[in-house]
């Protein structure tokens, strides 16, 4: 069970970045390009929201039976970087990610008809995605 939800969780990777990359890149031509909030677009703002939550599922599982989860956390972890990225960082930061993209979306959904629509998924999946590149780890993904 362990090396299919690593593989999973590096596979979905992919669709949390392109899933993410499309819905910001429609919402910022939407925002400057001064267009209505509709129906259509709320659904693209699906295309970062959906795989995100997946993702989220799978890493909190993975973090309970990966060696590089919680049984990392041993005597003094905090001071190895690799450890320190694992137990504590890349968590914390993902689900804070995963916290703000929920949060744009959620705005975004209440604004349909109006421009503000895009400015809300704009800003927070914008946010959401540089925390999550900040804390990937880049050293083991995507591998050889
Ligand atoms: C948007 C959310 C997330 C993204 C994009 C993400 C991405 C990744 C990537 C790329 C790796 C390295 C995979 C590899 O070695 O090929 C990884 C590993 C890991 N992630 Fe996440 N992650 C997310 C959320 C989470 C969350 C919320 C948790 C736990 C609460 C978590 C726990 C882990 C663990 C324990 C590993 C190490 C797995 C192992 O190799 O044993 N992840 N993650």
């Amino acid at each position: 069970m362990y090396t299919g939800l690593q593989h999973l969780h590096s596979y979905m990777t992919y669709l949390v970045l392109a899933g993410v990359l499309i819905s910001l890149l429609v919402a910022l031509a939407g925002w400057f390009g001064n267009k209505p909030f509709t129906d259509k677009d709320r659904k693209l703002g699906l295309l970062g929201l959906i795989p995100t939550h997946l993702q989220w599922v799978i890493g909190v599982i993975l973090y309970f039976v990966s060696p590089l989860g919680l049984d990392g956390a041993t005597e003094g972890f905090m001071k190895n970087s690799v450890s320190r990225l694992y137990v504590l960082e890349h968590p914390l930061t993902m689900i804070i990610a995963v916290v703000l993209i929920t949060i744009g979306y959620s705005r975004a959904k209440r604004m349909v008809g109006t421009g503000n629509g895009f400015k809300s998924i704009a800003i927070f999946y914008g946010i959401g995605l540089i925390l999550i590149l900040s804390r990937i780890p880049w050293n083991a993904w995507p591998g050889n």
